[in-house]
């Protein structure tokens, strides 16, 4: 029955007499990921939906009975996943479709839960062997979050806390692994399909998913409760001008200002906190580049998509387990110099290679692009002050400052506000330099006005009514933006 996925030599089967002997099973270890030796009493909940909204106050049997229906389901799913790790051939899975896939592990797991004489409703039958599915094939219990498109962040805090951003605010699922190990392993599989490791020695690491989700993981002991994991999800979809237009990101003024500066090649840093909508930014500003002009973009992680034809992306590399082969954002910048960019945009401008980004931008490649973690414009320019001091050049704070005010033309304020809203807080413009100061004004900003009942914040954008100190070059340029969108409404 196991034909096209069983191993060649057949395992002995382990005949359970029930659910109890989960905890004699032999080991399954034949493999990298082998199943976790069980343990009973921790449970894996079998959902997909991943709200902590509190229970109701419902009649307490009934809560215990369904606890100890998802009790029983996580120990029959940890020992028929034993028996799929005993019985099938993980080196020919690769090749199987997931059609046939999913009928032979319910084949196996038919057969399993018969012997045992376990009978399960059609429901609860088709979600373990869906959570089954998603143990061999995928991430185990971080599958269905995965699939869930409301879900832009997953953060894992140790096996039993699993948190999810949804419209910008973390709620607490009710998803857990079984245990450390369980969640051990999951890690293992992810970075092992990169090439890396994660252990005592080394015990953090970053990666990409399948998909293209960005994640880092760091595991005990200096995860001092439990391995921590980080995922930001991809988007295949990812928001364009209009969307975040739509959802009231920033106004169509806003827009029309930021084309111009975008096609007038004004060198823009979008700055804000972590998970602010940075990265989403400044990929939907790109999009305002123009189709004949190549543009190189530079990421520790690739998650930038531009749209336009002539794109050549650029992924920097950890060192290996030996210490060597790293290639740095600053190395890639280098390079790209030499490449013949008409633009650079680099995903976060967070170390030394400020320093080869303020020379292109300064030096011919402007129009140029990237991120900083900063909490307003002049935060920002204290930030790339520091940055450049860290990398070491020795140049007196005047120079630096003048090197930043002639390089940076705009900075974009990206944030989240206690709503989990995000918007795009300032757009301010960097005029020159004032003495020792760098000069700015700001464009746009966004007021807040007061906070509804339920916490929803209530504001408005507006102009500060100061004209652009571009606004000749967007003439120029044939974007003649009428001056009303510089009037602020009183
Ligand atoms: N205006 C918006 N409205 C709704 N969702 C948004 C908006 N901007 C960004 N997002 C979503 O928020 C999440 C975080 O956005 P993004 O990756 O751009 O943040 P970031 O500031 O680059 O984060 P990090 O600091 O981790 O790099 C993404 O899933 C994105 O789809
Ligand atoms: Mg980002």
């Amino acid at each position: 029955m196991f034909s096209r996925f069983k191993k060649p030599e057949s395992a002995p089967a382990t005949r359970p007499t029930g659910l109890a002997p989960v905890t004699q099973a032999t080991p399954a270890a034949r493999t990298a990921s082998a199943a976790p030796a069980a343990k009973p009493g921790v449970a894996i909940a079998r959902t997909n939906t991943v709200t902590a909204a509190p229970k109701a106050p419902a009649d307490v049997a009934a809560m215990e009975k369904e606890k100890k229906r998802k009790e029983r389901l996580a120990e029959l799913k940890t020992e028929l996943h034993k028996r799929l790790l005993e019985n099938l051939n993980l080196a020919a899975l690769e090749s199987a479709s997931e059609a046939s896939l999913k009928i032979e592990i319910g084949s196996i797991a038919t057969e399993a839960l018969d012997e045992m004489s376990i009978s399960l409703n059609k429901e609860d039958r088709a979600a373990l062997y869906q959570e089954l599915y998603d143990e061999v094939m995928g991430l185990g219990p971080l599958e269905p979050l995965l699939k869930d498109e409301t879900v832009n962040d997953i953060l894992v805090n140790g096996p039993n806390r699993i948190f999810v951003e949804r419209g910008g605010k973390l709620q607490l699922t009710d998803i857990t692994f079984k245990d450390e190990r369980h969640l051990l392993r999951i890690i293992d599989k992810i970075v092992s399909a990169v090439g890396r490791r994660v252990d005592e020695s080394n015990p953090y690491c970053d990666a990409r998913l399948a998909d293209g989700s960005r994640f880092n993981v760091m595991v005990p002991p200096v995860a001092v409760d439990g391995s921590l994991v980080s995922i930001r999800k991809f988007k295949k979809e990812k928001l364009g001008i209009p969307d975040l237009v739509r959802f009231g990101a920033f106004t169509e003024e806003m827009a029309a200002y930021l084309q111009a500066a975008v096609s007038c090649r004004l060198n823009i840093i979008v700055s804000g906190g972590t998970g602010s909508g940075k990265t989403t930014t400044l990929n939907a500003l790109s999009s305002f580049i123009d189709n004949t002009e190549r543009v190189l973009t530079i990421e520790d992680t690739a998650e930038l998509q531009l749209q336009q034809v002539h794109v050549g992306r650029m992924e920097s590399r950890p060192p290996n387990v030996e210490g060597k082969g790293a290639v740095t954002q600053r190395d890639c910048l280098r390079n790209a110099l030499r490449m013949r960019p008409d633009r650079i945009i680099v995903g976060e401008t967070r170390g030394e290679e400020v320093i080869d980004m303020l020379q292109a931008m300064n030096t011919g490649h402007d129009g140029s692009m990237t991120t900083i973690h900063a909490n307003n414009a002049r935060d920002g320019i204290s930030r790339l002050e520091n940055m450049v001091a860290m990398a070491g050049i020795e140049m007196p704070l005047k120079a630096v400052r003048s090197q930043i005010s002639s390089a940076v033309n705009l900075i974009v304020q990206a944030s989240r506000l206690q709503d989990g809203s995000r918007r795009m807080v300032s757009i301010t413009e960097i005029t020159g330099m004032e003495g020792e100061v760098i000069s700015m004004q700001e464009i746009f900003r966004y007021e807040r006005l007061g906070v509804e009942p339920n916490g929803k914040i209530i504001g408005r954008f507006n102009a500060t009514g100061v004209r652009s100190h571009y606004s000749d070059r967007f003439r120029q340029w044939g974007y003649d933006l009428p001056a009303s969108i510089y009037e602020p409404i009183a």
